[in-house]
């Protein structure tokens, strides 16, 4: 708190007002209307109407990374068509700068890995009509501890990202100084603010202190979890989680499960679709984590899939809840734009077997008579379903639909 007085800014009067306890209710009497105006004040960047979706490097490469393989990361998202699908982030995480600032006290990147410096890969990401995401942390040092982290700098670092054309910030919470993250997030807020470029900034605090609870007025989206590996019980683990702050969730702040792991190899073909349909159902962001430059078929098939990345950019924007889970069954919802609704059955158990969506848990009428969209296979069913809806599922897979009532 120390570090934001005196600015003689509204918005840090405000945002002690929060921090302080006082009602969101006096506020808005205070403001008008306060949905519009609290969040227009604190992080006025006009982001993240949808959530957000392109690559990031970490979960495939960790720190082996330089402005080589950025640049035909841009290259293949471009050339494979997902930038048109709307994969537009090229994110670089860790590593990407000297583990000392300059006399000047700048960030610097790393000269063996990025000789040509971040403001011309921005250049290169840019006139191929994608966006640049760069990473630091709210500590004195990143979690790989060879580069700088942005704490009692965080005025300067988002000029210089700026100044660079970063048109994304991660934020994580590594070797920090054991203040709370509620004190030292909102600092690079309102230093992104003051840059002067519309900067989404993604909450890297893993969780800790339930960001979801108050990430809305500080970040574009909030991690709600540790880090995600690739393997089943992580990824379910993480939507569990995630799925808990189902209702904080809305245009202009998302909660976040981490990247994903598709296509990194350690799931199966149905694995990765049940991952990407959580994600997708649940408004996460839609970070592809593999190596774009080599993708298998079948991991294009699954990150490609538009219907299912449809449902993730929604313009509803309403995260989807597990409605009901019977032992290893589970069924999600959420509703669309145009009365649909969203509707992922998916099986975590050992064995093939039937389940069934009724209309009392997802939110439909009971009499209304519905069609049903396939979105893995591409095919309006001919049956239209009344009351519920049911299918076979294997062990570990899912179906996803849209549904649509007809009467
Ligand atoms: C960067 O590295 C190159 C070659 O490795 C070297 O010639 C150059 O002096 C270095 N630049 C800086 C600023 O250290
Ligand atoms: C490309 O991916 C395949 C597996 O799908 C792997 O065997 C190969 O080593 C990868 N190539 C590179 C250059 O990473
Ligand atoms: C589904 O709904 C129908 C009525 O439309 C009912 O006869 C049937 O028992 C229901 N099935 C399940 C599994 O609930």
């Amino acid at each position: 708190m120390e570090r934001m007085r005196g600015s003689g800014n509204s918005v840090v009067v405000l945002l002690l007002l929060m921090f302080m306890g006082v009602s969101t209710a006096r506020i808005m009497e205070q403001q008008g209307d306060y949905a519009e105006q609290y969040r227009r004040n604190l992080l006025a960047n006009g982001l993240a109407m949808t959530p957000p979706m392109g690559w990031n490097s970490w979960n495939h490469f960790s720190c082996k990374i330089d402005e080589k393989m950025i640049r035909e990361t841009a290259d293949a998202l471009v050339s494979t068509g997902l930038s048109k699908l709307g994969y537009t982030y090229v994110n670089i995480d860790d590593c990407w700068a000297e583990i000392a600032r300059d006399v000047k006290g700048n960030l610097v990147p790393k000269n063996s890995t990025f000789p040509s410096g971040i403001k011309n890969l921005a250049d290169y990401v840019h006139n191929k009509g994608l966006k640049l995401g760069i990473y630091s942390d709210a500590g004195y040092f990143t979690c790989s501890k060879t580069m700088p982290g942005s704490l009692g700098h965080e005025e300067q670092d988002a000029k210089t990202f700026a100044s660079w054309g970063i048109d994304y910030l991660k934020y994580d919470n590594c070797n920090n100084d054991g203040t709370k993250p509620t004190v030292r997030y909102p600092v690079m807020t309102q230093a992104l603010m003051k840059s002067g470029r519309p900067i989404f900034f993604s909450l890297c605090e893993w969780g800790d202190l339930h960001p979801a609870l108050w990430g809305a007025k500080v970040g574009n989206s909030w991690r709600t979890t540790q880090d995600i590996s690739d393997t089943w019980e992580s990824m379910v683990s993480r939507a569990d989680l995630n799925e808990f702050y189902a209702e904080l969730a809305r245009p202009g702040g998302w909660n976040d499960p981490d990247m994903l792991e598709v296509g990194n190899g350690g799931m199966t073909k149905d694995e990765y679709i049940v991952h990407f349909s959580i994600w997708a159902i649940s408004k996460a962001p839609l970070l592809l984590g593999c190596d774009v430059r080599n993708m298998t078929k079948e991991t294009m098939e699954i990150v490609a899939n538009k219907e299912v990345i449809a449902i993730n950019q929604d313009r509803l924007g309403v995260q989807a809840k597990k409605v009901r889970s019977e032992g290893d069954l589970e069924v999600w919802a959420g509703p669309l734009t145009g009365y649909r609704t969203a509707v992922l059955l998916v099986n975590r158990g050992a064995v093939r077997i039937s389940m069934t969506a009724n209309w009392d848990d997802i939110g439909i009428p009971s009499k209304s008579i519905v069609e049903a969209r396939d979105v893995w296979e591409h095919k309006t069913l001919k049956t239209k379903f009344v009351g519920n809806l049911t299918a076979t599922i294997s062990s570990h897979a899912s179906k996803m639909y849209i549904l649509k009532p007809i009467s």
